[in-house]
C-alpha cells in the first residue's frame, strides 16, 4: 500500500482569468496574476491511498462520496499517469482519495484551485512524479493551476493548441514582499448561483467587452502588474486589482443574460475602501472579488488594524457570532479617530451582513505532510470518521 497526505493553498487572482479558448484542456483567454495564501488558515488537505487490494477507485470531498466519473478528476488522473515512470508499480492499482476544505465549498472562497492543486499534487506524489504540474492541475480547475507555487504567481495563456504550455510560474516568491497581508471578508456561505464555469462560457460567447479585455488590456495590465509587485509599489498595486476587479464584474454584466456575482454588501465594501483611500489621502487598501459577494482585500500590516476596526464598526457581528467572528493570524487592536469615525457613519450596516472575517497573508505552494497523524484515513485505508 501506498499512502501520501499533501495540503495546498488557495489563490485570489489580482488580474482575473475569465474565459476559455478551450474548454477541454480548460486554455484560457489571458494570463492571469494571484498571491498564495498561507497554509496555515485556509487550505485542502488531500490524502490519497493506493493498494492491490483496492476493487475500485473512490473519492470523498468534506466527507462524501463523489461520483469520479466526473469529466475533470478523470483528465487530471490520467494527465498525471501519463507523465509517471512507466515502472512505477502502483500505476494499475485503485485509489482511495479523501479530501477536506477548511472554508466555504464553491463560495466564490477559491475552494476548486486549493482542492485539484491538492488532489494533482497529492497524486504526483503517488505516482513519483516530478517538475511543473500546474498544467494538470489546470484541466481540473484553471485557477488551480496558480495554486502549485507560493507567493506571487502568473498562469501563461500560453499558444499552443495542446496547451504545453499553458502553465503557471512565480513571479515572486512568499518571503517578497512580507508586510503584504490579506482579509477575507465572507458575506456568503451560500453555494454561488452559477458557477464560474458556466458563467465565463456565457461571457465568451456574448461579451465583446471580455474580447476587448483579454485582447487589449490584460497583456499591458499584466506587465503593470509584474512591475508594481517587484518593486513592492503598494499603490500601483493596488489600483490594478481594483480596476481588474471591476472590469472582470462589468465583464459579468456584459454577458448575455447577464451574471451577477456583487451583492448589496459587496458594493458597500467597495464604496467604503474608496472612501477610506480618499480620506487618508493615500491608496491603502485594494479590494478584489471573484465569482461571488466575498470581498478580498489586500493590504500592508501597518493599516491593519485601523481598516479591521473601520470594518467591525461598519459591519457589526451578529452577538451569536462574535467570539469566531475573526479567524487566522491574531487581529491587532486600535481605536479610530473621531474623523474617520464621523466619515463611517454612513456606511454602518445592520448587524450579521458579514459571516465571518479571515486574516491571513502571503504564504509558500503546497506541502507534503509526513506525519501519520497528518492522513485523512484510518489504517485500514477508508476515510477517519
Ligand atoms: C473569478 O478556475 O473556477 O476566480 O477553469 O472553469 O474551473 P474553471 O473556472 P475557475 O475560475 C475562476 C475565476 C475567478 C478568477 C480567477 O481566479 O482568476
Amino acid at each position: 500500500m501506498k499512502i501520501a497526505t499533501c495540503k495546498a493553498p488557495v489563490n485570489i487572482a489580482v488580474i482575473k482569468y475569465w474565459g476559455k479558448r478551450d474548454e477541454n484542456l480548460i486554455l484560457p483567454i489571458n494570463d492571469s496574476i494571484s498571491a498564495t495564501l498561507s497554509l496555515d488558515h485556509m487550505c485542502a488537505k488531500t490524502t490519497i491511498v493506493s493498494s492491490p487490494d483496492l476493487t475500485e477507485t473512490r473519492f470523498w470531498l468534506n466527507g462524501e462520496l463523489q461520483s469520479t466519473g466526473n469529466k475533470r478528476f478523470q483528465k487530471c488522473l490520467e494527465e498525471i499517469k501519463k507523465r509517471a515512470k512507466p515502472d512505477v508499480e502502483c500505476l494499475n492499482w485503485h485509489l482511495n482519495i479523501v479530501s477536506e476544505n477548511n472554508f466555504p465549498t464553491a463560495a466564490g472562497l477559491a475552494s476548486s484551485a486549493a482542492g485539484y492543486a491538492c488532489l494533482v499534487y497529492t497524486l504526483a506524489q503517488i505516482y513519483e512524479v516530478d517538475g511543473n504540474i500546474s498544467s494538470v492541475g489546470r484541466m481540473g480547475s484553471g485557477s488551480a493551476c496558480r495554486s502549485f507555487f507560493g507567493g506571487w504567481v502568473r498562469w501563461l495563456k500560453g499558444e499552443k493548441n495542446d496547451g504545453s504550455d499553458s502553465l503557471a510560474i512565480q513571479v515572486a516568491p512568499e518571503n517578497h514582499w512580507p508586510e503584504m497581508r490579506v482579509l477575507v471578508l465572507v458575506v456568503s456561505d451560500h453555494k454561488k448561483a452559477y458557477s464560474s464555469t458556466s458563467g465565463m462560457k456565457t461571457s465568451v460567447e456574448t461579451s465583446e467587452l471580455l474580447k476587448y479585455r483579454a485582447e487589449n488590456i490584460v497583456p499591458r495590465r499584466v506587465e503593470e502588474m509584474v512591475q508594481a509587485i517587484q518593486n513592492k509599489d503598494f499603490p500601483t498595486f493596488a489600483k490594478l486589482t481594483m480596476q481588474d476587479s471591476n472590469q472582470f464584474h462589468s465583464s459579468c454584466l456584459d454577458t448575455y443574460p447577464p451574471c451577477f456575482y456583487l451583492n448589496d454588501t459587496s458594493r458597500v465594501i467597495i464604496e467604503l475602501i474608496h472612501a477610506y483611500n480618499e480620506f487618508r489621502e493615500e491608496t491603502k487598501v485594494a479590494y478584489t472579488f471573484d465569482a461571488g459577494p466575498n470581498a478580498c482585500l489586500y493590504l500592508l500590516e501597518k493599516d491593519v488594524a485601523e481598516v479591521i476596526e473601520m470594518i467591525n464598526y461598519v459591519f457589526p457581528s451578529e452577538p451569536i457570532a462574535m467570539s469566531s467572528y475573526f479567524k487566522g493570524k491574531a487581529v491587532p487592536y486600535t481605536t479610530i479617530d473621531e474623523k474617520l469615525m464621523y466619515m463611517l457613519i454612513n456606511f454602518r450596516q445592520p448587524e450579521g451582513k458579514l459571516k465571518y472575517i479571515i486574516y491571513t497573508e502571503v504564504g509558500s505552494g503546497p506541502l507534503v505532510l509526513k506525519e501519520a497523524e497528518d492522513h485523512l484515513v484510518a489504517e485500514n485505508g477508508e476515510p477517519k470518521i
